[in-house]
């Protein structure tokens, strides 16, 4: 091999660092002067070794403060998008998604499954008093719903307020409360397909969404996804002009499992392509206000001019999942989804929507999520540096942009729906890859939940994860 450069030499040096977790997100490094004294080098050779080490996305440089690691997954970037079957499929995964959740759940099994924020980070304690408190003043609202009127509006005004900070003002008029983002997306399909429809979905992509299709009897169309820039605009382009697609559904801001978020360029073009060919655009921001950046991305929905995008949400991600409220911002669709949500469920529990207008309405929400968007990402950072160093050293992993979950590409030898029989055996849990395609796809990849601060138990839940890959990988062809 090629006897390195001086400043190769370097940067080869600090990541072997980042990856060994000597180095962790966050930290500092030595300044430029002390690294040439010590490494007895020019200035401009630890210059060198650090750009190039920032242009890989392991290192940032902040002005008059130095060089920070950035994270470990840069070492390990997932490549692009894969290609994806031309055809639409029927989807088959509830059967084996639901045994592989309910695995997942047991007592003394690390939380890697399913994606669920620990409950350490939720401010239980000021919702409690939120209850107690809204249930005493409001005694009207446990006196009776109304399947007319089924939105509180101090909860719409907050949702429309909210949405300023991403390209909004929403429409009051659009808004339909919900039981959860999960009832939001179902609606919403409901009300633009019909069974045998195809809808285009991302690949990978969640797989409750195919869940959704499922049992809808809808087709779903893989469409290639980035795990930088999210869905590939070309070839729903492409997939539009070939055949009739009735909805594309997906997640542009830190989708699940990827945490890609799209960048606002191709979301103006998808919302303008599918406006032409008459494509409803079904999207789920449940992981917007969990981005990791230092501007909220803008949902599609801010480039929609024809009221053709449903953007579906909840706070189950971001304040607790048992609060199981979400909504959605309709569009033209509104009427078929306000009948939709009156024949399903009626309406949504009046109190909580209340609990929830007036935890937005104090402040406390913004508050909140400015220190749960560190933890996540901090969590995410940390689990990526595990991965990386207990799993075998051709593991590809994403670097996701908001969210906490982590995909895995796995060696090609691996077959992670094989490997999970065997992890839940040992006590070990994630989500297999194939389960995020209709097709079958991603069999070497599995996803991780990240959602619980990284401790010891995790740590060692990923060592031996990672031992059992190694142990399934074949022996090498030795000459
Ligand atoms: C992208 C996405 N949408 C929706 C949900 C479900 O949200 P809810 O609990 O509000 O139904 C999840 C949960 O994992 C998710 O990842």
């Amino acid at each position: 091999m090629a006897e390195l450069l001086r400043y190769e030499r370097l940067a080869a040096d600090l990541e072997g660092m980042i990856v060994q977790g000597m180095l962790r997100h966050g930290d500092r490094l030595p300044s430029v002067r002390r690294l040439a004294e010590e490494r007895r080098l020019s200035v401009s050779t630890v210059v060198q070794a650090l750009r190039q080490l920032e242009d890989r996305g392991l290192l940032e440089a902040r002005p008059q403060s130095g060089y920070f690691v950035r994270r470990a997954a840069a070492v390990r970037a997932l490549p692009d998008a894969r290609s994806t079957p031309e055809t639409a499929v029927q989807v088959d995964v509830t059967q084996r998604l639901v045994a592989v959740l309910r695995a997942g759940s047991l007592p003394g099994v690390a939380p890697l499954a399913a994606a669920l924020p620990a409950p350490s980070l939720l401010p239980v304690a000021a919702l409690q008093r939120l209850y107690a408190g809204v249930a005493r003043r409001h005694p009207r609202l446990l006196e009776g719903a109304s399947h007319i009127h089924m939105d509180e509006p101090a909860l719409v005004r907050q949702l429309v307020r909210r949405s300023l900070a991403w390209g909004g003002p929403l429409d009051a008029e659009e808004i339909v409360v919900t039981n959860s983002c999960t009832e939001a997306l179902g609606l919403c399909l409901r009300a633009v397909t019909q069974p045998g429809d195809t809808v285009a979905v991302e690949s990978p992509g969640y797989y409750l969404m195919l869940q959704l299709l499922e049992t809808l009897g809808l087709k779903a169309l893989e469409i290639p996804t980035d795990p930088r820039t999210g869905m590939s605009v070309e070839a729903l382009d492409l997939a539009t002009r070939e055949r009739r697609i009735a909805a594309c559904l997906l997640v542009p801001n830190a989708s699940n499992p990827l945490g890609s978020v799209m960048p606002e360029e191709k979301k103006r073009q998808l919302a303008t392509l599918t406006a032409t060919r008459g494509v409803a655009v079904i999207e789920d921001d449940i992981y917007g206000d969990l981005h990791y950046g230092s501007q909220r991305p803008w949902p599609i929905k801010a480039f929609d001019t024809s009221g053709n995008v449903m953007l579906c949400a909840s706070f189950s991600k971001s304040l607790s999942p048992s609060l199981r409220i979400g909504f959605v911002a309709a569009g033209r669709y509104r009427s078929s989804i306000a009948l939709q949500k009156t024949i399903t469920s009626g309406g949504t529990n009046p109190v909580t929507q209340h609990v929830l207008a007036e935890y937005l309405e104090s402040g406390a929400y913004e508050r909140h999520l400015r220190k749960l968007r560190r933890h996540y990402e901090r969590q995410v950072a940390s689990m990526s540096e595990a991965v990386i160093r207990h799993f075998p050293a051709e593991t590809r992993i994403t670097a996701p942009q908001g969210g906490y979950v982590l995909w895995v590409e796995l060696p090609e030898a691996i077959d992670a729906t094989a490997l999970h029989a065997h992890a839940v055996a040992e006590g070990l849990a994630f989500v297999p890859g194939e389960l995020f395609s209709a097709s079958g796809m991603y069999r070497n990849c599995l996803r991780l939940n990240c959602g619980n601060p990284h401790s010891a138990e995790i740590e060692d839940a990923i060592r031996r994860l990672g031992a059992l890959i190694s142990h399934r990988l074949p022996a090498p062809i030795t000459a």
